[in-house]
């Protein structure tokens, strides 16, 4: 949540702060703001809303930083909007200063009066209050004095050039190109921008001055840095319409890409865990959580070893039963999630094994995972997930394999038909015009349930959730055969009932319960692959999906769900692309 960047550059930095703050914008669109230092002044221009709304004539300096929020404390406003001065200071944080009442009230007491309602403000007041010269030595006093979570980029009007950062449970990544010096909050931001990148460990802090870029610890000691090339953006996002329908489009070739990466990985270090660890965990939040189950599902089924699936905000506080010996599988598409981070980390203090699976290589998950999976769904900028999600899936199938392989000397059958996803992925896009229907016809519903049993319930929630996301509209994904135990009170007429049903054997079941919901008015839809239980339906709609083996299945049965989604929010007159009150990245608990 909230993006933060900051640059010093051989020429004017303005408009390389605002493009790196619209790659940024994903984290959050409550207010965007811009601090450049010329000639010992600031120059600020922010605003609520969107980036597009602080562009403008340049404003002048090589050194500055920018913003994008995602609103915790104090309402979206230009007054909340960052940069935040005080003194000879101007800073951007992203995170929650968890004792920022306390300080607040013991500044008020010295004095200080504060302009906005946020816990940032409190940073930058202190930092000025501790300054006796030293640029560095002040925002290290200030640092330790906070609580919570920070990301924070602080320019000093004395120190032309310069910019000070430090990080405490948020992510900071420094980058390097020819003409400019970076420091921000996302990898994917830097894409395009910066060839280098290095991102910061919690505790550390990164000075850029003098045309170099330096991380420090406290008390000011040179930590060294490994810079990483920055693998160049994928291409496919480029065109028109939303973000979320060209990442939609470029599920295939997400696919394709990460299954080539899929069998480059050398699963040989992680082996020893694979075969012998005791109990197995998935770990993860939201999309990247129906993932988690799905990979239950398969090693469960394939293995027949039992998986615990968190949402890794449950795990983090429950005192999990995860010990020495444990593998812990964190899904996490950005790798920055808080609570996954945290979960992940609970685990590998506990002794577990940590594996994880992310978007992002160089993420503050996968650097601190004991093996990462890397897949390559390309850069996804719309807050709803698609292609990440799917490509999730096929690396965690992919896990369950290994799996499989590891304790029982065998692949599983559907092994070798990985590699006819991305086709068949293709072939779900001639859903779409039907989804279109769909979507028109439901466009005007109060709310909609998605049913399904097995794996096809990790679709039904997806579906769901994306419903709630990007087209607000109450949705609900549910075991089909739990209906009956209460939800059913709910169903009347016209109410939609989308049933995805791929699992051969559990087909009738699914049918009796849309018999059920039918009969007492509801509108069904019906998914599935099989044309006999499409044609025995006595679904109002049915959708013939690509045929895939079934265990696969959830990789391809939920685009149709995704478009559909999409095209409900598009038609009920909302951007898919930038969903009220969310932001993708959830740094914050
Ligand atoms: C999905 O559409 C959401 N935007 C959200 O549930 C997301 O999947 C979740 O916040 C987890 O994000 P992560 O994969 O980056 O950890």
């Amino acid at each position: 949540m909230c993006g933060i960047i900051g640059c010093v550059s051989k020429e004017n930095c303005y408009e390389k702060l605002l493009a790196g703050m619209k790659r940024l914008e994903y984290r959050g669109y409550d207010s965007a703001g811009v601090a450049l230092l010329s000639d010992g002044k600031f120059a600020v221009r922010k605003r609520r809303g969107g980036v597009s709304g602080i562009a403008g004539a340049p404003l002048c300096g090589d050194t500055g930083i920018g913003h994008t929020r995602w609103a915790t404390h104090g309402k979206p406003s230009d007054r909340n909007a960052h940069p935040h001065v005080a003194g000879k200071f101007a800073l951007v944080h992203n995170g929650i200063v968890e004792n920022h009442a306390r300080l607040r009230a013991e500044l008020e007491a010295e004095g200080e009066s504060f302009l906005s309602e946020t816990d940032s403000e409190v940073i930058v007041r202190l930092i000025a209050r501790l300054y006796e010269g030293d640029f560095f030595a002040a925002v290290a006093a200030a640092c330790a004095r906070l609580e919570g979570s920070y990301a924070i980029a602080v320019l000093c009007s004395d120190c032309p050039g310069e910019i000070v950062c430090a990080r405490q449970k948020s992510p900071l990544v420094a980058g390097a190109a020819e003409d400019a010096l970076y420091v921000c909050s996302d990898i994917p931001a830097l894409c395009g921008a910066a060839s280098y990148i290095a991102p910061a460990a919690d505790g550390e802090f990164i000075r850029i001055a003098e045309g170099k870029i330096a991380f420090l610890d406290a008390q000011g000691r040179e930590i060294p840095k490994t810079f990483s090339r920055v693998e160049p953006c994928a291409a496919a996002e480029t065109g028109t319409g939303s973000f979320m329908e060209r990442e939609i489009a470029a599920i295939p070739r997400a696919l394709e890409d990460t299954l080539a990466a899929l069998r480059r990985t050398d699963f040989a270090p992680c082996a020893r865990v694979l075969r012998g660890a005791g109990k197995i965990f998935a770990v993860a939040c939201g999309t990247a959580l129906h993932a988690a189950l799905a990979f239950k599902d398969a090693v469960e089924g394939e293995v027949g070893v039992p998986v615990l699936a968190h949402p890794a905000s449950e795990f983090r506080y429950r005192d999990p039963l995860v010990g020495e010996g444990d593998l812990v599988v964190a899904v996490s598409q950005s790798g920055e999630t808080a609570d996954t981070l945290e979960a992940a980390r609970l685990a590998k203090a506990r002794g577990a094994y940590v594996l994880s699976v992310t978007n992002i290589a160089h993420s503050s998950l996968a650097q601190e995972a004991d093996f990462n999976i890397a897949m390559r769904a390309g850069a996804e900028i719309a807050v709803a997930a698609t292609k990440s999600y799917n490509c999730q899936l096929l690396c965690l199938y992919y896990l369950a394999a290994q799996l499989c392989f590891f304790r029982k000397t065998r692949f599983p059958a559907w092994f070798a038909e990985l590699g006819t996803l991305p086709a068949a992925a293709r072939e779900a896009f001639g859903c779409f015009a039907q989804m279109n229907e769909l979507a028109a016809r439901l466009q005007g519903a109060q709310g909609m349930y998605f049913i399904g049993r097995d794996s096809d319930v990790r679709t039904a929630a997806e579906g769901a959730l994306k419903v709630k996301e990007i087209a607000y509209l109450f949705a609900e994904g549910y075991c089909a055969g739990e209906l009956k135990h209460g939800t059913l009170a709910l169903i009347e007429e016209g109410f939609p009932v989308f049933a995805v049903a791929t699992r051969r054997a559990l087909a009738k079941k699914c049918e009796n319960t849309l018999a059920e919901v039918s009969s007492r008015g509801a509108y069904t839809v019906l998914f599935s692959q099989y044309e006999d239980v499409l044609a025995e339906s006595c679904a109002d709609a049915v959708c013939r999906l690509p045929a895939v083996c079934e265990r696969l299945m959830p990789v391809v049965a939920v685009i149709p769900l995704q478009y559909f989604a999409c095209r409900m929010c598009v038609l009920r007159g909302y951007d898919p692309d930038k969903p009220r009150n969310l932001a993708k990245s959830v740094t914050v608990e």
